[in-house]
């Protein structure tokens, strides 16, 4: 499989898939990553990583021409499948209609709990006692698509937001590679 990995920023779970790459705890290759930040740090762990990175800011493109471009580039690339990992916009048809059933995206909650853009600081405002991580097929809407893998978290009341999100990463880093690995192994045990 070739694997593209969207991402916009800090990219640590872009660094813990190539890790699990380089390691072969997952069979695939990363075919690119793609970013639509300019100045996103994830940029310098592909270059590290020596790993090609198509950099296209959404500033004066629609989505669906962000996301022609994008594909022309995938195509290129032979990639078969799409891994979001901080990737902080929304899919569109253009992409859903090329790759159906082959976008996956990490999120930093129990979903159907807190989705959207700060669902870490939203469970630890709440002061709910337990939050996780969900790994989901991405759909159209925002968190929504079915759900692949999730781990709950017991949020300690003596934590700050920081340790929380420190716990939350941790878990993260382990079971993205660990589930795209599960889906590697499905996809081949069928073809
Ligand atoms: C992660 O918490 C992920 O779940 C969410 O965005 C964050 C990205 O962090 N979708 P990083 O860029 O991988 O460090």
């Amino acid at each position: 499989m070739r694997l593209a990995l969207f991402a916009s920023g800090n990219g640590s779970n872009v660094k813990a898939i190539i890790q699990a790459v380089n390691s072969g705890q997952i069979s695939a290759t990363i075919a690119c990553i793609v970013c639509d930040e300019p100045a996103a740090y994830v940029i310098e762990r592909a270059k590290q990583a020596d790993i090609t990175c198509f950099v296209l800011a959404r500033d004066t493109l629609s989505r669906q021409e962000w996301e022609e471009q994008v594909i022309h580039y995938l195509t290129e690339k032979q990639v078969d499948f799409i891994v979001l990992a901080g990737f902080m916009r929304i899919i569109g048809n253009t992409l859903l209609h090329t790759y159906p059933q082959k976008i996956i995206n990490i999120h930093p909650s129990l979903l159907p709990q807190f989705p959207g853009k700060q669902s870490i600081k939203d469970a630890f405002d709440a002061g709910v006692k337990q939050t996780g991580v969900t790994i989901h097929w991405v759909d159209s809407g925002i968190d929504t698509g079915d759900i692949i893998a999730q781990q709950a978290l017991d949020i300690q009341p003596s934590w700050t937001l920081a340790e929380l999100e420190t716990a939350i990463h941790t878990i993260e880093h382990q079971l993205y590679p660990k589930t795209i690995q599960e889906i590697i192994l499905s996809r081949s045990s069928k073809s």
